[in-house]
């Protein structure tokens, strides 16, 4: 059976004819990820003409475009055929596709303008090595269609044949050409050993190694990361992905943003604290001095709790809403902590455990009036949710407070592409470093979290994991009196 590799135009890109011997080639602009490229050819010989459209349309091997070039111009046009070709594929404009028998089975697509593949398949053969899927590689459908993507990547290959996918799944255990024929005869080897071409050439798979010994494919750093994060650190970062990424707002006209405060929780609401922001102005210590001692403490003085004075003047210097105002696309607000794109998606739970004025209880706190919502007692899920803060915390102590932090997620999701879940993350260390620096100036016990249950939480508020869950938790108290305070 005849394999051979099919050159196309990605679909993407725009073929615009504007005179018989003149084509433009335009790739679009994708939001902080890719600027338009324009290509202007002019002087373009009919022979190179017509591989261009042979390109843009249903593709052809190299040989029949050279052929093509051959027939048309004479073999004097072939050099700049090939210098085009050459420019083409460094750019990242052509696919590969391997056909067997004139069957599609797979196509290689490069995924940015620098892809970093090798120039040409031909030259780049896999030998009888036996390689493996990185641990990297995953599929997942895109449309009506079966990708192996990877962080490692910069191209995708498209697996529109299942036999393809049959070899993949093969490869979770080393393999080479012949062992893959013996499972998926259907193929000739040649084809194997051509598709097995394209995942090298993508970096889907590398050279098996012996057992216990780091794979080809990874080295030190690699080997540290963890394919999640991986996965994350090169989708939420242009570079390596074809995604639009930034405030695209994708959803107008399809539905609303949510609003700036969530609505009411409960009727059960206790009024809190405000402080005198001139009176602080003038009281609080130097900006310097609270930088330098900010620390995380975890014991805290339980003969004298944190009281609901000070947690009132905690949030409404943290987390208060200081301000609300429209924008074109709906109603947002100013807070104490800096926020991307200033969609404020966070909401505060305090976990109330000890804290002299306000019964032990879950709250949620209204950012707007300043008020805590009494949501429920000391529930068992609340005890569990203190009592797992206590592990975390290096099982020193109970917490006074749990103020437990959640997202509403769609307030970043409907505005951001490719970058959401990042900036909510960036958006909490700004927050956190904000509660920080503001327990540290009011003499209070702070200490950041990093792994709460999310599950947890969410059966305890009652809220859609995918809606609101928590992200963070923070755990505030008095502290404890062989703690200094305000000195250098
Ligand atoms: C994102 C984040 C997560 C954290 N998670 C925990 C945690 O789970 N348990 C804990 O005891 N401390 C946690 N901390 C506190 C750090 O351990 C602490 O900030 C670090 O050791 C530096 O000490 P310092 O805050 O006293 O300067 C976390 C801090 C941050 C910013």
């Amino acid at each position: 059976m005849l394999t051979s590799w099919v050159l196309s135009f990605k679909k993407i890109l725009s073929v615009i004819e504007e005179a018989s011997d003149c084509v433009v080639l335009q790739l679009p602009l994708i939001p902080l990820t890719r600027p338009q490229l324009t290509l202007n050819l002019e002087a373009v010989s009919p022979g190179l003409m017509a591989a261009i459209q042979t390109l843009a349309t249903d593709g052809g091997t190299e040989t029949e475009l050279t052929n093509l070039v051959m027939q048309i111009d004479g073999a004097s046009q072939l050099p700049n055929f090939y210098y085009y070709l050459e420019k083409f594929i460094t750019l990242g404009l052509l696919c590969y596709t391997l056909v067997e028998a004139e069957r599609p089975l797979a196509t290689l697509v490069p995924l940015s303008l620098n892809p970093q593949l090798e120039l040409r398949l031909l030259r780049f053969s896999v030998t009888q090595q036996r390689y493996r899927l990185s641990r990297f590689a995953y599929c997942h459908r895109n449309q009506e269609e079966m990708v192996l993507e990877s962080p490692l990547s910069h191209a995708q290959v498209i697996l529109t044949d299942s036999q393809c996918a049959m070899l993949v799944a093969e490869l979770a255990k080393p393999q080479s050409a012949e062992t893959l024929y013996h499972k998926v005869p259907t193929l000739s080897q040649q084809t194997i050993q051509q598709f097995l071409n394209i995942l090298l050439m993508a970096k889907m798979i590398g050279e098996a190694t012996e057992e216990g010994k780091l794979p080809a494919d990874e080295n030190l750093a690699l080997t540290q990361w963890e394919f999640h994060d991986l996965l994350f650190h090169s989708r939420s970062r242009a570079g390596r992905h074809s995604n639009s990424a930034g405030k695209t707002q994708r959803f107008v006209g399809q539905f609303s943003p949510q609003p700036v405060t969530k609505p009411q929780m409960s009727k059960d609401r206790i009024d809190l604290y405000k402080p005198d922001l001139q009176k602080l102005n003038e009281e609080d210590a130097p900006f310097t001095l609270i930088v330098e001692k900010r620390q995380s403490v975890r014991s805290y003085n339980d003969e004298e709790p944190i009281t609901a004075r000070q947690l009132g003047e905690f949030l409404y210097r943290t987390a208060r809403i200081k301000r609300i105002f429209a924008k074109d696309y709906g109603e947002c607000s100013n807070r104490p902590y800096v926020n991307g794109g200033t969609c404020y998606e966070f909401e505060l739970y305090p976990v109330i455990n000890l804290c002299q004025g306000i019964p032990a209880s879950l709250y949620h706190y209204c950012p707007k009036e300043h008020q805590l919502e009494r949501l429920s007692g000391k529930t068992p899920q609340i005890e569990e949710l203190l009592e797992q803060a206590r592990l975390t915390n290096f099982k020193v102590s109970m917490p006074q407070i749990l103020v437990v932090i959640t997202a509403r997620f769609s307030r970043v999701l409907w505005n951001y592409e490719s970058i959401a879940y990042a900036t909510i993350l960036k958006n909490l260390g700004a927050l956190y470093q904000t509660l920080y620096l503001v327990a540290t100036a009011m003499n209070l016990a702070p200490c950041a979290l990093g792994t709460g249950n999310t599950d947890l939480f969410a059966a305890t508020v009652g809220t859609d994991y995918y809606t609101e869950s928590s992200v963070g938790e923070f755990l505030l108290g008095s502290r404890p009196t062989d703690y200094h305070h305000l000195d250098l």
